[in-house]
């Protein structure tokens, strides 16, 4: 095999085996990174709700009570207004939810889906869980959700979700007397979920592990080819000639030397010591020959 053949083999074989090991680093360094970001952009949507809850709570509900008295009116309520104000942001972000939840809503639109509900059976039986989280759907439409229980820890909350005598009555009577009552203090009795989609985050750690797999080949590539001419210009080119050389010191009665041109470096070095050593053999020769000559001589003159 050509030593050219040899070395593109070779350096095709640690090419494949450095862009595998590199592209499976660059992988999962990106996932890992999609991953970041989904859950930061998840966590941040989640906290912003969370924002608007306690703003209502602090800053809205204690204005309202002191102009309308106990009037009941929807902006005091931090559920409303926190998934009044993600609604609106979702409409600028169509691919984002968000929702609050429960197995006894107050407002119909919140009841728990089946998959919900088995997400607030596992807040319900592990307490401490504070989080849940995963994928859901497929392709175009994968999600990544965080969901956070929502529990009764304020008194505040059971003016309007212990029963219907103690609620507004004006509550009551636009919400109805059945539903979002009887809520018991430490209970989980909601849940907060976030969707983020994953397919734009997963595109662009896709596009990122193609550029440095498409780069690291260009480099690659480029290096082998210069390295595969150099390796013609001064090593194989050089190689054959001196081989040429030696054929013809070794066949012909002349060394040849004038034929070829003159090889550089070591391998002239190699090329000067072929035709010094033809030289030197032809020497030994014609000594050689004239020695058995006179010896058959004098053998004659004896006999
Ligand atoms: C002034 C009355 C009022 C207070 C106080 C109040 N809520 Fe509500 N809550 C409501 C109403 C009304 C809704 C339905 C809002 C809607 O239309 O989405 C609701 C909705 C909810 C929901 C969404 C599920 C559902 O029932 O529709 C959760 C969860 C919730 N409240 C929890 C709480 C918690 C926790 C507190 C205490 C921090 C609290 N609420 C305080 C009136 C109140």
């Amino acid at each position: 095999m050509r030593i050219e053949t040899r070395f593109t083999w070779i350096i095709a074989f640690c090419f494949c085996f450095g862009v595998s090991i590199a592209g499976y680093i660059s992988y999962k360094l990106e996932a890992r990174h999609a991953y970041e970001e989904v859950k930061l952009k998840a966590d941040m949507l989640l906290e912003t709700a969370l924002s608007v809850r306690a703003y209502t709570v602090d800053e809205v509900a204690p204005v309202l009570k002191t102009i309308n008295g106990n009037e009941f009116h929807a902006s005091q309520v931090p559920s409303f207004a926190a998934q009044n104000t993600m609604h609106r942001l979702t409409q600028k972000f169509p691919d984002y939810t968000y929702r609050e939840s429960s197995l006894n809503p107050t407002n119909l639109a919140d009841r728990a889906s089946d998959w919900e509900v088995g997400l607030l059976r596992e807040f319900k039986q592990d307490g401490k869980r504070r989080e849940l989280l995963g994928e859901t759907g497929s392709g175009k439409d994968r999600h990544f959700y965080v969901a956070r229980p929502i529990r009764m820890t304020s008194t505040a909350c059971l003016q309007c979700h212990s029963t219907p005598d103690v609620a507004p009555p004006a509550m009551v009577a636009k919400y109805g007397p059945y539903n979002g009552f009887g809520w018991q203090m430490g209970d989980v009795i909601g849940l907060q979920l976030v969707e983020v989609p994953t397919a734009p985050t997963q595109a662009k750690a896709f596009n990122s592990v193609l550029v440095t797999i498409g780069s690291l080949t260009s480099v690659f590539v480029l290096t082998a080819v210069v390295f595969l001419l150099l390796l013609k210009r001064h090593v194989t080119h050089p190689l054959e000639l001196l081989t040429r050389v030696a054929h013809a010191a070794s066949v012909e009665q002349k060394a040849g030397d004038a034929d070829f041109p003159s090889v550089g470096g070591q391998f002239g070095e190699l090329h000067q010591a072929i035709v010094r050593l033809r030289s030197s053999v032809d020497r030994a020769l014609m000594l050689f020959e004239r020695d058995s000559k006179r010896n058959d001589k004098h053998d004659d003159g004896q006999s």
